[in-house]
């Protein structure tokens, strides 16, 4: 067991381009904002962990589209929050899945050989890389059955959809539930989720889309390209929506009278509306609307576990990169049509 108490905090381990070995790794590193296109495979800095930390070696990572968005620095006011001029962070990386290396002297819950996943976005980022140093609180235990590459899916992804279902929407067993976007990250994982919980789920995707879909369980599937959700005279106690345009108006015509609208992606007029006018329209209706943020947190990694294990919800990949090719990973994932989740496999 390794206990250390480094000072190297993670995201300034850029080295430019020196070639060590032994306390060095491989990691993509963006120093500046930019497209994939910045994004270089670099030998780094092996992070060391602090005292509450565990150093993972990541096997797999996930690409979300929070990537990308953070690597662009969009929408701007992100630079807010992630650094005006360059990013703060130089590795970037949420979702991960690995096996613990070493932990640092205070950690109690793990100890080394553990088989992890975890969520970083509210530690540093960093899954881009063979090593990793975060807060032992920002993992749970790998789901058994799973692979890595499986397991590096679900912290993102499933932990939003889980949250917009059941936090958010106040899920209720027998529901009519609809989901838009039901193909992508976010969306493959709350269709399975919603019907874990008893809803009864209405998918809404592309034509290509329909029959993976409805193999996850959507009890009705909507092809956009054929029919508007919003104007067939349906009404929906819970909608997600995870990607697509509608106005926020057309939403709250497709919700049944005490619905809840619970929006985590789509367009940025998507988004805008329902952060300014949703709260609004909540106030002066019996419905309910907005966004959502998603909150990393460690309980709903084990409840995600929990679903996976008993095979109530199975992650879909999509594609499957090497480290080096994170670059095109994001991409493909900027491109908007990825069937479930896109994976950089790391070990
Ligand atoms: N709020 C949060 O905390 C949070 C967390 C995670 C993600 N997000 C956001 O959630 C959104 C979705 O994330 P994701 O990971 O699911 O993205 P994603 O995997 O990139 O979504 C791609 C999927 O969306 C489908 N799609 C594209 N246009 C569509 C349309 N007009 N109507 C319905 N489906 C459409 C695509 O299928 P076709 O091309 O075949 O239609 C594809 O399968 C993103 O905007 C992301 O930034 C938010």
């Amino acid at each position: 067991m390794t206990q250390t108490d480094a000072k190297t905090p993670r995201g300034d381990q850029f080295q430019g381009d020196r070639k060590e070995s032994g306390n060095t790794m491989k990691a993509i590193v963006n120093t500046q904002y930019g497209s994939p296109d910045v994004l270089q495979l670099k030998e780094v800095a092996k992070p060391a962990p602090k005292n509450h930390e565990v150093l993972v070696k990541v096997h797999a990572a996930s690409a979300a589209a929070g990537d990308w968005h953070l690597l662009r620095a969009q929408p701007f006011l992100m630079r807010f929050m992630y650094g005006l001029l360059k990013p703060k962070h130089t590795i970037l990386g949420a979702a991960v899945a690995g096996r613990i290396e070493a932990v640092g002297r205070n950690v109690t819950q793990f100890q080394p050989d553990d088989e992890v996943f975890g969520d970083l976005s509210a530690c540093g980022f960093g899954a881009f890389a063979e090593y990793v140093s975060v807060p032992e609180n920002a993992l749970a235990p790998k789901p058994s059955r799973l692979t890595f590459e499986e397991a590096a899916t679900v912290p993102v992804s499933a932990v939003t959809a889980l949250q917009a279902l059941r936090d958010q929407g106040h899920i209720q067993p027998g529901q009519k539930v609809l989901i838009n976007g039901a193909s992508g990250g976010v969306g493959t994982f709350a269709v399975q989720i919603a019907k874990a919980l008893g809803a009864e789920v209405t998918a809404v995707c592309s034509t290509r889309n329909v029959d993976m879909v409805r193999s996850l369980g959507a009890d009705q599937v909507i092809d956009y390209t054929q029919e508007d959700f919003t104007q067939i005279g349906q009404r929906a106690d819970l909608i997600l929506a995870a990607n697509g345009y509608h106005p926020i108006s057309a939403y709250q015509r497709a919700l049944s009278p005490k619905g809840i609208y619970v929006m985590t992606g789509g367009s940025m007029t998507q988004m805008f509306q329902a952060m300014l006018l949703g709260p609004w329209l909540s106030r002066n209706s019996s419905q309910k609307m907005g966004n959502l943020l998603a909150k990393p947190n460690q309980k709903d990694l084990v409840f995600m576990k929990e679903l996976l294990e008993a095979v109530k919800v199975v992650p879909v990949i999509d594609r499957r990169y090497p480290l080096g090719e994170t670059a095109e990973a994001i991409r493909y994932l900027e491109e908007g049509h990825a069937q479930g989740k896109v994976v950089i496999k790391v070990e």
